[in-house]
């Protein structure tokens, strides 16, 4: 099993912050969200990792390097021009070659990681695996339409949705999808669409079989996302006291204090959430 993480793109929605930044490594609560899916990767069992990568590959790769501080071995594979997701995953064909893979959207943050989804895969080897998540506006996503409990349609942003059940950035697929991928025309935005890809698995009568979550899960695309992704991955954070706390001081949410004298520094996510106790006088 392979992963193949997408870290192209534009980001155009999310200027002027990718103006000068890749959207990946903005960070939520301190950290990048691309370390996020590097680590959720890793946790799930996979070692090798396809990063692709465009106009901010350097700096990707100055972030990244070659994974080993997530037990990853990564290999970049460029892709010319953001030409959409199933383009990303066709150039990587020489990469996942036979294996089975999971495709993760380099921006996409999901609570509870990807393991079990990994694992059913592994176990059941359907043909392709979708994640969807009950959302308020499934119009800005892939939507998908079940019949039976089947997912018989995937449309990509519809004006008038099916269901409330958005696709996940997170898919997973065995060789067959390459068959679908040399066929796939690009979409009225020019793009090549994952959805595209998947519906023709569906149409060709292939096994596609989908898992709806029930935790949280963040495309962080836009402004607003960032900041609902920071608060939620905040929310998880246990709360510590290993220093002391003024009798004049109040703590209000979660909150870590750290134990060191002079503390004054950014480390790591800890930190955000760090109130110094401090005497007024
Ligand atoms: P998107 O959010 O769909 O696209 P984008 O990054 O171009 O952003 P915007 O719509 O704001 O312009 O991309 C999801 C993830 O996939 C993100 O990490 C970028 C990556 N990606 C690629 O690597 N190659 C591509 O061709 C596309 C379209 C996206």
């Amino acid at each position: 099993m392979k992963a193949l993480i997408l870290a192209g793109g534009k980001g155009t929605r999310l200027r002027p912050i990718t103006h000068t930044f890749a959207k990946q490594l903005v960070p939520i609560a301190n950290k990048p969200i691309l370390f996020y899916g590097l680590e959720a990767v890793a946790q799930a069992g996979i070692t090798e990792v396809g990063m692709i990568v465009g106009d901010t590959r350097e700096e990707i790769r100055a972030a990244v390097g070659d994974g080993a501080r997530w037990g990853l071995r990564v290999t970049y594979i460029p892709q010319e021009a953001p030409l959409g997701l199933a383009h990303a995953v066709k150039i990587a064909k020489d990469f996942l070659s036979n294996d089975q893979f999971v495709v993760y959207l380099g921006d996409n943050l999901i609570k509870d990681g990807i393991t079990p989804f990994i694992k059913g895969f592994i176990q059941r080897r359907p043909n392709a695996q979708i994640l969807l998540a009950k959302v308020p506006h499934p119009e800005r996503f892939g939507v998908a339409e079940l019949v039976e409990g089947r997912v018989v349609h995937l449309d990509e942003k519809p004006l008038h949705p099916k269901s409330e059940l958005a696709l996940v950035g997170v898919y997973l697929f065995d060789s067959t999808v390459f068959e679908i991928l040399g066929d796939l025309k690009p979409s009225w935005r020019g793009e090549l669409e994952i959805t595209d890809a998947i519906q023709g698995l569906i149409d060709r009568g292939y096994e596609v079989r989908h898992y709806v979550i029930s935790g949280w899960w963040k495309d962080t695309g836009r402004l607003e996302d960032l900041l609902e992704a920071n608060r939620l991955v905040l929310e998880t954070l246990t709360t510590s006291n290993a220093g002391q706390v003024a009798p004049d001081v109040r703590l209000e949410g979660k909150v870590i204090i750290d134990g060191f004298e002079g503390f004054t520094e950014s480390r790591d996510r800890s930190s955000v959430n760090v109130l110094r106790s401090k005497n007024p006088q």
